[in-house]
């Protein structure tokens, strides 16, 4: 039984590779470019564009579940031909579909609703690796985190329990039709996730809290999309209830609690030290 996993060169898809892989399980992952793709041993790398389901023949073949993300390209465009590539799938024989869910459901989500394949919508909240994106370059030479929204809840969950969940969802059957909702055990304010972080990195550091205004001056420095930024304000700035509500779904469908900030700091803190 062969496992296609979509996006398996980002940031959740590469643990839900290696999830599956320290599984047992016979792992294929799809890329754009398999020259760059760098994977474990044993997965098998195929090339093909989500935006081009006449490039994915050979990626679904013998195929028995698939892990889609649901966007083609960097702008987190939704994906074009969501008929297209569950048609691929059910062609294939394929049982069992996890999709990681984004900002809305798009034309993929409709399609697999239309079917009678067990598919799993993941609905994590922000994922803690945004610090890295986000934090990283001015932890490293500056010492300082500049953000708005210093009082912010977040539920914020490690990317490798999304992937934990997702390889549990793809291998065992009882997960069809359902929507999980997937955070970390604490929702923390970002001025206490910049205090962990110095603990982590073992350094003291500081955080600037900027007006909205500055926040979009800066993201838009950073090479951010007006929508991006639009987007950033409007989730970090007003946070829905469910962005900063802990629930047990990692522990419930892994067996094991989800990992905490503190963990996720400590695992990355190399990477903010100058
Ligand atoms: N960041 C958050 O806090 C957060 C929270 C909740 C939900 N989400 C959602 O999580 C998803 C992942 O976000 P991310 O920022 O972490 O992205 P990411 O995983 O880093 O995205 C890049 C991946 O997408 C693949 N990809 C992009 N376009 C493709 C295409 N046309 N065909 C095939 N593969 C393609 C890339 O593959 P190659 O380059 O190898 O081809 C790469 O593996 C998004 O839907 C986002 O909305 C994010």
């Amino acid at each position: 039984m062969t496992i296609l996993v979509t996006g398996a060169t980002g940031t959740v898809g590469r643990h839900v590779v290696d999830e599956l892989i320290a599984a047992g399980h016979q792992v294929r992952a799809l890329t754009r470019d398999p020259g760059k793709a760098v994977m474990p041993e044993g997965v098998e790398v195929v090339a093909g564009d989500l935006a081009d389901p006449d490039s994915l023949g050979a990626a679904f073949d013998g195929v028995t579940a698939v892990h889609f993300i649901n966007f083609a390209g960097d702008d987190y465009a939704p994906l074009p031909h969501g008929d297209r590539l569950v048609e691929l799938a059910v062609k294939a024989g394929v049982r069992r579909v996890t999709v990681l869910g984004g900002r809305a459901d798009g034309p993929l989500e409709q399609a697999l609703a239309a079917t009678e394949l067990e598919w799993t919508l993941l609905h994590p909240v922000e994922f803690m690796s945004n610090t890295l994106q986000w934090w990283a370059q001015s932890v490293k030479h500056a010492g300082v985190v500049k953000e708005p929204f210093g009082g912010r809840l977040s539920a914020m969950v490690h990317e490798k329990d999304i992937a934990a969940v997702a390889a549990v969802v793809l291998t065992e059957s009882g997960h069809g039709g359902r929507s999980y909702t997937l955070t970390g055990p604490q929702a923390i304010t970002t001025s206490e996730k910049v205090r962990i972080l110095g603990e982590a990195v073992g350094t003291d550091i500081t955080f600037v809290e900027l007006t909205e205004q500055e926040a979009r001056v800066q993201w838009k420095s950073h090479g951010m999309g007006e929508e991006t930024i639009e987007f950033l304000i409007e989730a970090l700035g007003n946070t829905p209830e469910v962005g900063y509500t802990v629930v047990p779904t990692v522990e419930r469908v892994t067996g094991r609690p989800a990992r905490s900030f503190a963990e996720w700091a400590t695992e990355h803190a190399d990477a903010f030290r100058p």
